[in-house]
């Protein structure tokens, strides 16, 4: 049986209250909505009483950054979020928890019949173009409580940046014809999200949607560069590789990892 579902075309702007009412009963109980900020992963950062549960989202950011220090271009019509989740005591959570958003925005895009999958280790791309970037941080509170932040921008709208030369990249609306519900669309990424946090199934997910695992990657390690074949993703996040000495496991904050002939493959 077809089950006609109506379109929601009021949806264009986000809207707050829309998507509080679309997770509610979920973990999400403070989320926050502006028009500019500095950078959302910045804001939680500097928040008073930060708190596991808090969402920042933002229509643009004067100051986004991405990781290794680069600039995170943020035009009006992508999506701009930050989450805060409890760490556990461990600075190692901030990379298990970026990948953790990595497989909800995966399952989000596909849920709207857009083909994408991971690079490694939470880039999403579309037929090899960037259309998402993560950056997972640690804050430590006044109390002394200490946080992950993740950050997720989502090219929704726009496309075209002037650092496409380095990282192709791709928008939601160039790939998909209709219109998408950015507010439906953004709970059911932070629902994904609650769903594989602390979840054992996570990382099965994420070599199910990693586009590297079973290719040849070139390995950036500082002024090393080298070739290996991606064989897995450790329990922890690590990229297992297999290189001419044997395995070894490389971590997302030593190496960036290419594809041979581009940026994926
Ligand atoms: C990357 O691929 O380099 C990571 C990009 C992460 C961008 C997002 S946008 C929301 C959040 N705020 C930031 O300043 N950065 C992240």
């Amino acid at each position: 049986m077809k089950l006609y579902q109506k379109k929601i075309s009021h949806a264009e702007k986000l809207d707050k209250s829309i998507i509080a009412a679309l997770t509610n009963g979920s973990m999400w109980k403070n989320i926050e909505l502006k028009e500019t900020v500095d950078s959302t992963n910045t804001f939680l950062k500097h928040k008073s009483d930060l708190k596991c549960g808090d969402v920042i989202i933002a229509e643009t950011q004067t100051e986004g950054r991405g990781r290794r220090g680069r600039t995170w271009f943020s035009p009006q019509g992508n999506l701009y979020m930050s989450v805060c989740v409890n760490a556990d005591g461990s600075f190692e959570k901030a990379s298990l928890v970026g990948l953790t958003m990595a497989v909800a925005a995966t399952e989000t895009i596909s849920s709207l019949g857009i083909d994408c999958k991971i690079k490694w280790p939470n880039d999403i791309v579309i037929n090899g173009r960037k259309v998402c970037g993560i950056l997972s941080e640690t804050a430590v509170t006044q109390k002394n409580n200490l946080f992950c932040i993740v950050g997720i921008g989502i090219n929704t709208e726009i496309s075209h940046f002037s650092e496409e030369v380095i990282n192709p990249a791709v928008s939601l609306r160039d790939v998909h014809n209709e219109k998408i519900d950015i507010n439906k669309f953004t709970a059911d990424l932070l629902l994904t999200f609650e769903k594989y946090l602390n979840n054992a199934n996570m990382i099965e997910k994420y070599r199910k949607y990693c586009v590297n695992i079973g290719r040849t990657v070139k390995i950036a390690d500082g002024g090393n560069e080298y070739t290996a074949e991606a064989v897995d993703i450790g329990e922890n996040g690590n990229l297992i590789i297999k290189t001419k000495s044997g395995y070894a496991a490389v971590n997302s904050g030593e190496v960036s990892v290419r594809g041979i002939y581009g940026y994926c493959d």
